[in-house]
C-alpha cells in the first residue's frame, strides 16, 4: 500500500470552541493525517450535512465525498482507514458497520470505546474476525513524560513494579486514557479483579454519556501488581496524576500542575526530577497516534493502540461499575453487556442531581 486513503465518521461543527459538548476531533485527527506525505484525505460524512460540508472545505475534500450516511460515504470513496470521531454512544455501531463494509482496512476509534462492555467486545469481534485493523484514540501514551517514566520504570530504577495509581479526571471518559496508562506502565497485562465504589450526586454528562463524581477503585493484575484510582476530591491522595510504586521507590508522573517526571528511589544516585515544555515533540500526541495508526497498517505490526489493549482498560472501568452495582469484587472477564453506570442511572439507583451548567 503506498498511498493512504482516509475518510472520517462524525466531523463536528466546530474545531474553535472545544467543550464537553464537542471538541470536533476529527480536525485534529485530520491534521495528523495531513503531516503524513503517504495519506489523503477523501471523504467524510456526518448526519449534519453542514458539519461534513465545512469539514470538507477545510481539507479539500472533493464535493463526491461529502455524505451525511456513512454507509453511502465507505460504498463511494472506499478508503483504506476510516476515523470514527462521534460521540461513544454511536462507536459500537459505526465501527462494525465499517467492519462489516468489506471496503476498510483499518478503523481509528476516538476513546472511550464504546457506551457498553457488550458493544466494546462486539467492535473488537468484528474487526478481528475480518482482518480489519481497529484502534482507539488512547494517544497521551505519546507523551514524553509518560514514555520517560516507562523507560526508568523497566531500567529498574524503583526496583520492581508493586503497585500503578491515578488521581486524575474520572474513571470513563478521561479515566479511559488514565487507566490505560496503568497498563501501559504493567506491560499491556490484563486485570484478574475489580473493586470499587463511587459517588454520582451532580449530573456529568460528557459527549452525551454520564461520568460519575467521585471514585475509588482497585483491581489486580493478572501478574500481580495492583492499580488504584481514584477521583474527585480523592484526587488529593497524591501530589502526582500518576505514581508507579515499586520494591524500592517510586515514580511521579504529573500531567496536570505541571509536566513533570520525579523519581524517589532507596538508591540517592537514582533520585531525579525531569521537568517538560510540553507533552510531546515533534507533533501533538494525536499526531504521533495518527502515524503509529497508518504505520502498523503498511507495516503489518500491531499497534499500541490496539483494540485488545483497549479491551484491557475498558474492561476495568465497568468492571468497577460493575462492582458498585454488586457491591461485591467482580471477578474478570466481565460477562456483563451493559454499561452499569448508565443502568444504575436509568433504574433510579443513582440520581444526580442537574448540573448547574
Ligand atoms: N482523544 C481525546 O482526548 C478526546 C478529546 C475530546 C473528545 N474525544 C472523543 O471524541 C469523540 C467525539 O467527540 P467530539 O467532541 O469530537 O464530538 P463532536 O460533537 O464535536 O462531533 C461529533 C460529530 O459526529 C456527528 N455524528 C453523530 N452521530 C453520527 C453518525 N451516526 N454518523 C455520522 N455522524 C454522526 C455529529 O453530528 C457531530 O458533528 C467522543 O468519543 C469523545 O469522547 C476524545
Amino acid at each position: 500500500m503506498s498511498d493512504v486513503s482516509v475518510a472520517f465518521v462524525g466531523t463536528g461543527a466546530d474545531p474553535e470552541t472545544p467543550s464537553v459538548d464537542g471538541f470536533a476531533m476529527a480536525y485534529q485527527h485530520a491534521d495528523a493525517y495531513e503531516r503524513l506525505d503517504d495519506c489523503r484525505l477523501t471523504g467524510c460524512a456526518d448526519i449534519v450535512r453542514e458539519n461534513a460540508e465545512a469539514f470538507a472545505e477545510t481539507y479539500d475534500i472533493p464535493d463526491g465525498g461529502v455524505f451525511e450516511d456513512y454507509e453511502q460515504m465507505l460504498a463511494a470513496v472506499e478508503p483504506d482507514i476510516v476515523s470514527v470521531c462521534t460521540p461513544p454512544s454511536t462507536h459500537a455501531e459505526l465501527v462494525v458497520g465499517c467492519a462489516k463494509s468489506g471496503v476498510v482496512d483499518a478503523i481509528h476509534c476516538e476513546k472511550p470505546m464504546a457506551l457498553t462492555w457488550g458493544g466494546a467486545r462486539r467492535m473488537a469481534q468484528e474487526c478481528e474476525r475480518r482482518g480489519v485493523q481497529l484502534t482507539f484514540n488512547h494517544m497521551r501514551r505519546f507523551g514524553q513524560p509518560f514514555r520517560e517514566a516507562k523507560e526508568l520504570l523497566d531500567d529498574g530504577v524503583i526496583g520492581t513494579l508493586q503497585r500503578v495509581e491515578y488521581s486524575w479526571g474520572n474513571f470513563y471518559d478521561n479515566g479511559t486514557h488514565a487507566v490505560d496508562m496503568c497498563n501501559y506502565f504493567n506491560d499491556e497485562r490484563p486485570a484478574a479483579w475489580v473493586i470499587g465504589q463511587l459517588d454520582y450526586h451532580e449530573e456529568d454528562v460528557r459527549f452525551g454519556t454520564h461520568n460519575e463524581n467521585q471514585v475509588f477503585a482497585c483491581w489486580e493484575y493478572d501478574n500481580g501488581v495492583h492499580g488504584i484510582a481514584a477521583t474527585g476530591p480523592a484526587e488529593t491522595m497524591n501530589e502526582s496524576d500518576w505514581r508507579l510504586v515499586g520494591s524500592e521507590g517510586f515514580i511521579d508522573v504529573h500531567l496536570t500542575d505541571e509536566l513533570a517526571v520525579r523519581v524517589r528511589s532507596l538508591d540517592p544516585d537514582a533520585c531525579e526530577d525531569r521537568t517538560y515544555e510540553s507533552l510531546t515533540t515533534g507533533g501533538s500526541a494525536i499526531d504521533h497516534a495518527i502515524a503509529d495508526v497508518v504505520d502498523a497498517l503498511k507495516s503489518g505490526r500491531t499497534s499500541e493502540l490496539c483494540a485488545a489493549n483497549a479491551l484491557n482498560a475498558t474492561e476495568i472501568i465497568f468492571g468497577g461499575y460493575e462492582s458498585v452495582r454488586r457491591r461485591g469484587r467482580v471477578d474478570l472477564p466481565l460477562t456483563i453487556d451493559d454499561n452499569p453506570l448508565e443502568a444504575m442511572v436509568d433504574d433510579g439507583t443513582l440520581s444526580p442531581a442537574p448540573s448547574d451548567d
